[in-house]
């Protein structure tokens, strides 16, 4: 059916500096490591705006681009030029103390390489992040329990990183980014490590966790994986050269 074609009225109207649903807006950004003859353009420029509930991933060749970004979408860096407005607030040209309180209020990180801590059991790697969270000792026992029975190893708590399995490892460190309840889970790579099974798990807890609202970023090689988001990004040499609904 043809919708007739509407005359809008021309209203001036007043823009506001950020869309009430953008939880991730960055302006413009560009990140150069070192000076000179010998600096690095990671990033040339990489506007991006990212909705609460959206489940999106990045993709692009080796040395793209692709980990510098999520480092500035986490809070781990800072841009070199450009804006980062991360749920209204403008985190672009915070501190490095003011950043680490954004980044652990806010975000959850999941690595390639899980970044567990060794000699340590599943569940004090999850309670890590609240240490920073003023919380009495009974109530981060809890919290961190709660994320280790979400990701299904409650059963495994008292084991270190090094009698888990790979796919094993990867859930506890999903629940360590769970642990402070936050509302992105940014991942880099998540299952670059692991064999098909453990990857499906680990994606199937994605599906899920962005079924309940939480907003997913996940860079990969892999097609597969990125085939589970909604939304797919491409880089390169430092620029978005596709962004577009997938599903
Ligand atoms: N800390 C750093 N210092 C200097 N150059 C860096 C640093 N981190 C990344 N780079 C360079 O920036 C570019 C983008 O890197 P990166 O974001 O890690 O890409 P990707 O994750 O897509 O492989 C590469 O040329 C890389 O060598
Ligand atoms: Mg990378």
């Amino acid at each position: 059916m043809r919708v007739p074609a509407v005359q809008v009225p021309v209203v001036p109207v007043v823009v506001a500096s950020v869309a009430a649903d953008a939880l991730i807006d960055i302006r413009d950004v560009t990140k150069t490591y070192g000076h000179g003859e010998t600096a690095v353009h990671a990033l040339r420029g990489v506007s991006l705006r990212v909705d609460a509930g959206e489940y999106v991933a990045v993709m692009g060749s080796s040395g793209s681009g692709k980990s510098t970004l999520m480092n500035i979408l986490g809070c781990l860096d800072v841009p070199s030029r450009g804006e980062y407005w991360l749920d209204g607030s403008n985190v672009a040209g915070l501190s490095e103390d003011q950043q680490a309180l954004v980044r652990g209020r806010k975000i959850g990180f999941i690595f390639q390489s899980f970044n567990l801590i060794p000699r340590t059991s599943a569940l004090a790697n999850v309670e890590l992040p609240l240490t920073y969270a003023h919380l009495r000792r009974a109530e981060r026992r809890k919290r961190a329990s709660r994320a280790l029975d979400l990701v299904g190893l409650s059963d495994r708590a008292d084991h270190r990183p090094n009698q888990l399995s790979g796919g094993q490892q990867q859930r506890v460190a999903i629940a360590r980014a769970l642990a402070t309840g936050p509302r992105i889970l940014l991942a880099d790579e998540p299952t670059g490590n692991l064999d098909a099974h453990s990857t499906d798990e680990v994606l199937g807890m994605f599906d899920q966790l962005n079924s309940e609202g939480r907003t997913v970023v996940v860079i990969t090689h892999e097609h597969d994986v990125a085939a589970r988001a909604r939304r797919l990004i491409q880089v390169s040499d430092g620029r978005i050269i596709v962004d577009e609904v997938t599903r």
